[in-house]
């Protein structure tokens, strides 16, 4: 077993702690290859934001769990190198879907893991993530649970409709769990396409958080499903050759609302790949000669490195706080 503290990493619980009083939430950025990985860190030493590196299963099969876990050292040696003093990492599992694969991922280094029980009845749901907390804390790794479904693909699984958290749940939740972070559902979705592309987009259900506030004072909420699909990099994407039609997010002045509030941790991956595959696309077709896979994946790595810094600073709140 490694124990994430013999890789300089931290758990979730201090980070929390300050978001919460600070009124900001915390990136938690997937990633799964080099280039992502050396943006989250640069952007988010150069904002002095806390960061939440996150991995999903496939990702971590992607990436190998092995290289990942030495992928997590390196990235604690590059932060202390570029920032001092060096801002907290916290490697996180997204969307774990069995108590194995949690305790893999304890064993191998994680230092958070999120355990998805929310396509479960109720009371199963309850007992698998109680299961987890219960080995997860003997190792002091924070566990996030969910509550409530949200539309579009959770890891293999598509939800065509969004099932808001009800917040009459909750406080059972996560006693009976506990859990450490509960995850909710209150109208973000996954993916590129969160809503209808002809409709207007919906608010978010402000109302159903501000109960989940009164129900669990102080209690850190997490928002998945927060990408705002960014409109340049979908046009960019479509202007070399892609097709992403309709593709539609989370308008940001949403977002810095939910993260002023009890919201403390906000993932972001659909963002991430859109920037990615837009200026790589871009970077091909513009020198169609080139065969240095540096000179299409700097580009794509330098456009997430600021699209990560704007997250911080104007859509999270995040920056100046690590
Ligand atoms: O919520 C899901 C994340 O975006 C991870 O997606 O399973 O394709 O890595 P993935
Ligand atoms: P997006 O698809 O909106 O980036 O959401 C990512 C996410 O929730 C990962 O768990
Ligand atoms: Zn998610």
């Amino acid at each position: 077993m490694v124990h994430y503290k013999e890789l300089g990493l931290v758990n979730s619980k201090e980070l929390f702690k300050k978001a919460m009083e600070g009124g900001y939430a915390i990136p938690a950025y997937n990633f799964n290859n080099l280039e992502q990985l050396q943006a989250i860190i640069t952007a988010c030493s150069e904002t002095r934001s806390p960061r939440i590196l996150q991995v999903s299963k496939g990702a971590r099969s992607y990436a190998n769990q092995t290289m990942l876990v030495h992928m997590a050292r390196g990235a604690v040696e590059m932060a202390k190198e570029i920032s001092d003093p060096a801002i907290p990492i916290v490697v996180h599992l997204d969307h774990g879907d069995s108590y194995e694969l949690c305790v893999s991922c304890i064993e191998s280094g994680f230092s958070s893991v999120m355990i998805d029980g929310s396509h479960l009845p109720y009371e199963e749901n309850i007992a698998l993530t109680r299961k987890v907390a219960d080995y997860a804390h003997q190792y002091d790794v924070s566990v996030e649970g969910e509550l409530g479904v949200l539309a579009g693909i959770e890891e293999h699984v598509q939800h065509e409709e969004s099932l808001y958290t009800k917040p009459e749940e909750v406080e059972d939740f996560v006693g009976r769990t506990d859990v450490d972070s509960l995850a909710i559902s209150i109208g973000t979705s996954h993916g590129a396409y969160k809503f209808p592309p002809d409709a207007e987009i919906p608010p978010l259900r402000f109302d159903i958080l501000e109960e989940i506030e009164k129900r669990l004072p102080g209690f850190p909420i997490v928002l998945h499903g927060a990408s705002s699909v960014v409109p340049e990099y979908v046009e960019m994407i479509n202007q070399y050759g892609g097709k992403l039609e309709g593709a539609r997010g989370v308008n940001e002045d949403q977002l810095r609302q939910a993260a002023r509030s009890a919201v403390c941790k906000v993932n972001i991956d659909s963002d991430g790949r859109l920037a990615m595959t837009g200026l790589i696309r871009k970077a091909l077709s513009e020198n169609p000669a080139n065969f240095d896979p540096r000179k299409y994946l700097g580009p794509a790595r330098d456009g997430l490195i600021e699209l990560m810094k704007h997250k911080n600073q104007n859509v999270l709140g995040s920056a100046g706080n690590g």
